[in-house]
């Protein structure tokens, strides 16, 4: 076995994961907080040797993602060390929108829910314990505003520092989130694509030793989190895959992730083999992926955010030549929805099943409702589809369109006015 670290690996305990491997060469690595494969520079991601698991193995586990413990990089009593205890959201049945849309079984997978209100608790979650192993003394990230507040609460929680960086422009909502929970917030005045250059060049300098950014030194870690969106929704839907889900796309972390738990439930036996389609979902005003998915090219070209989705703004996305490849792979797509589009599919979520989407859930919808429009969706097909963050991170996106009724006396009369 190759190694990528100097680290001791031999005290290390992250469960089942065994080693890093090299998703484009395959090259395997000690486990350690590493990142790239120094053959190829391919990403790595964790390789697992999975004992026996079974259905009444993980429905005996607690109500979080640590149900599914014994398929992520983490040590078997991760349960009784102080953390977050994200996940177990709602799978929400959404007929309402289903019948507005025209489709026949649609459900919504609401990470609203989550401590932080985002889905990105369930990364940090495996953050926090890869720094553990690690003795690393401070929590990091580059952001764009959702992983700050994450990493900042769960740090706190944990009894580690925090120093997290964000670009200067973001929703006031997630600067306070990631502000409240003490630790050091940055933010830095450029794209997020600069916040993470500039997190590269930290990690490589003594500032930043003993670090461990999240979706840096730890991504390998870190990204496994989102495998569990992808075994609550087969779980929530009685072991079942979907036939089609649509995920936004950031970076395209969460996406290639829930492609890898769904294989990785078929290989376990939990869930019987079936084929699935998943769908991209990007802002038009950052769309990479989606240009590079219309033009049929398979390389995708930076591009700088101009959107309300600020969540989704990364104009570079790591994992987007994967997500290209996922989407033609399974019979998917890549789509794009203008600001506009947000706005509205925003408030048709929440108008039709009570969910209030940040802007990133607007986009999901949006892209939901588009595809079925233009015969791109099977609109008789089990439909998944992910609104991974909290409207009220977002409120300025709806808020010139979401006023009062009427501003009244409180007076009968006054009201019967503006009733009629
Ligand atoms: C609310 C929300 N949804 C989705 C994403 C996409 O995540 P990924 O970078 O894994 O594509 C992000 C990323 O920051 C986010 O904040
Ligand atoms: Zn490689």
């Amino acid at each position: 076995m190759a190694l990528a670290t100097t680290e001791n690996t031999t005290s290390l305990d992250f469960g089942p994961a065994v080693a890093l491997s090299c998703r484009e060469c395959g090259a395997r690595y000690d486990l350690g907080p590493t990142f790239a494969c120094v053959e190829c520079f391919g990403p790595l991601e964790i390789a697992y040797d999975f004992g026996q698991v079974t259905r009444e193995q993980i429905a005996a586990g607690p109500t979080n993602i640590w149900r599914y413990r014994s398929l992520l990089p983490v040590p078997a009593d991760v349960i009784s060390k102080p953390n977050m205890a994200p996940g177990w959201t709602k799978l929400v049945k959404a007929d309402n929108l289903a019948r507005e849309l025209g489709l026949r079984s649609l459900h919504v997978k609401d990470d609203s829910g989550n401590p932080t209100h985002s889905f990105k608790d369930r990364v940090v979650a495996m953050a926090v314990e890869a720094a553990r192993n690690f003795g690393f003394h401070t929590l990091s990230c580059s952001s764009t505003g959702n992983l700050a507040g994450a990493v900042t609460a769960a740090a706190a929680r944990a009894g580690l520092d925090a120093c997290v960086f964000i670009p200067a422009d973001l929703e006031e909502a997630k600067v306070v989130m990631a502000s409240v929970y003490g630790g050091k917030l940055v933010a830095i005045e450029g794209t997020y694509d600069d916040v993470n250059r500039f997190c590269s060049e930290l990690i490589g300098d003594e500032l930043g030793d003993q670090w461990g950014f999240a979706n840096v030194n730890l991504r390998p870690y870190y990204a496994e989190g989102s495998k569990t969106l992808a075994y609550e929704i087969a779980e929530q839907l009685g072991w079942r895959i979907p036939d089609q889900i649509v995920i936004p796309v950031a970076s395209g972390s969460q996406l290639t992730k829930i492609d890898k738990a769904f294989k990785e439930l078929i290989k376990l036996g939990l869930v019987e083999e079936k084929p699935y389609k998943i769908f991209a979902a990007q802002a038009e005003g950052c769309s990479p992926v989606s240009t590079a998915y219309k033009a049929g090219l398979d390389v995708i070209r930076p591009v700088k955010p101009n959107t309300i989705a600020k969540s989704l703004a990364i104009g570079n996305p790591a994992d987007g030549p994967y997500v290209l490849d996922i989407a033609r792979r399974t019979g998917g797509a890549v789509e794009d929805v203008t600001d506009a589009e947000v706005v509205d599919a925003i408030r048709l979520l929440a108008r039709t099943e009570g969910i209030f989407a940040e802007t990133a859930g607007g986009v999901t919808v949006g892209v939901l409702r588009k595809l079925v429009a233009a015969g791109r969706l099977d609109p008789d097909a089990e439909t998944v589809v992910l609104n991974t963050g909290d409207g009220l991170k977002t409120l300025d996106a709806v808020a010139s369109q979401a006023r009062p009724t009427a501003v009244i006396r409180p007076s009968l009369d006054a009201f019967r006015a503006v009733i009629a």
